[in-house]
């Protein structure tokens, strides 16, 4: 099986590549700014998802059975503060690899987000109406439509809050940010009434690929075992990776205004991702034990 990876230098783009089965043949699109990626497994090559062009002559090349599209403006205060760009990469973007998966006969998996909900009756499954309280969500949704409607077979992915190493000069996470502010004795601010279910990146490639294996289709909400506070988690990571957890302060959102709005609690009822794909939601402690053993 062909599959091409959008985003293959990103958080989750690089633990799809490690996860891969061996009998996969991967491709992966990664940004035309950055240099060619070194120590990856997908043969890759430069494009922007937002041109149809450069997009088309990448799916002639790769001749992909599935796509898997992770390509994508993750920041939500990025999206909130820079609308054009953003719809035209999250939305333009997968308008335009939805109509390559068609001419090209490929079916879709596109990565959505936890940001679709509005955060105030988790549990969420996937039957829940979407809700969305900011601008990164609202394209979320847009793009969702657009990957049900493009008239392929796809599966939509919903991850909820990632970590993970990211590769090199790629957007950090909630743990690599707090890592190293605790490893160089930083006071750490972090909000204890926003809740998740924090996922390892390399746990949530996981998902996809069992999602690509059994030929799934339709909604899948994929997340870690414990519904923590950010300042729990916060906690867990000052204890995973042998950190001062007396660095680390609790406050309010509201300590934070300048910030997109952020739902409360988004957290997923996983029992649909357990059913039928055979996974359980991985601990904090195992999955923050991995990072820390450096996977
Ligand atoms: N991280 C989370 O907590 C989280 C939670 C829920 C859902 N998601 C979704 O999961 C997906 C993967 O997230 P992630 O954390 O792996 O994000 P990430 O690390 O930021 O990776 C996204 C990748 O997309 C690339 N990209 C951005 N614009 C592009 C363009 N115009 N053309 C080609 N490539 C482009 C980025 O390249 P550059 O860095 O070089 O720009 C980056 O490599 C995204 O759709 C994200 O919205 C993430």
């Amino acid at each position: 099986m062909r599959v091409l990876i959008t985003g293959s230098t990103g958080l989750l783009g690089c633990a799809l590549q490690a996860q891969a089965g061996a009998d996969r043949q991967l491709y992966g699109v990664f940004h035309p700014a950055r240099a060619l990626p070194k120590a990856l497994r997908a043969a890759q090559r430069p494009a922007d998802v937002t041109s149809a062009g450069a997009m088309r002559e990448v799916f002639a090349w790769a001749k992909p059975d599935v796509v898997i599209h992770a390509a994508a403006i993750g920041s939500v205060d990025f999206a909130e503060k820079n609308r054009a760009q953003t719809h035209a990469v999250n939305v333009g973007g997968t308008t335009v690899v939805a109509a390559c998966c068609k001419d090209f006969g490929a079916r879709l998996i596109y990565i959505s987000s936890n940001a679709v909900f509005d955060g105030t009756q988790p549990l969420y499954s996937e039957t829940d109406p979407v809700s969305p309280i900011n601008y990164y969500g609202e394209l979320k949704v847009a793009a969702e439509q657009i990957a049900a409607t493009c008239g392929v077979p796809y599966a939509i992915v919903r991850p909820i809050l990632l970590y993970g190493w990211p590769y090199p000069d790629e957007r950090g996470n909630l743990v690599t940010t707090w890592v190293k502010a605790l490893r160089e004795h930083q006071r750490q601010s972090v909000v204890d009434n926003v809740y998740s279910k924090p996922l390892p990146a390399q746990a949530c490639a996981a998902a996809v690929w069992e999602i690509v294996n059994r030929n799934c289709s339709g909604t899948y909400h994929v997340a870690g075992a414990d519904h923590v506070s950010l300042h729990q988690f916060a906690l867990a990571v000052a204890a995973a990776f042998e950190l001062d957890p007396a660095l680390i302060q609790a406050v309010p959102d509201s300590f934070f205004p300048q910030l997109a709005p952020r739902p409360r609690d988004t957290s997923f009822d996983t029992s649909k991702m357990e059913r039928d794909l055979g996974l359980q939601p991985v601990s904090l402690t195992s999955g923050l034990g991995q990072m820390k053993a450096g996977a």
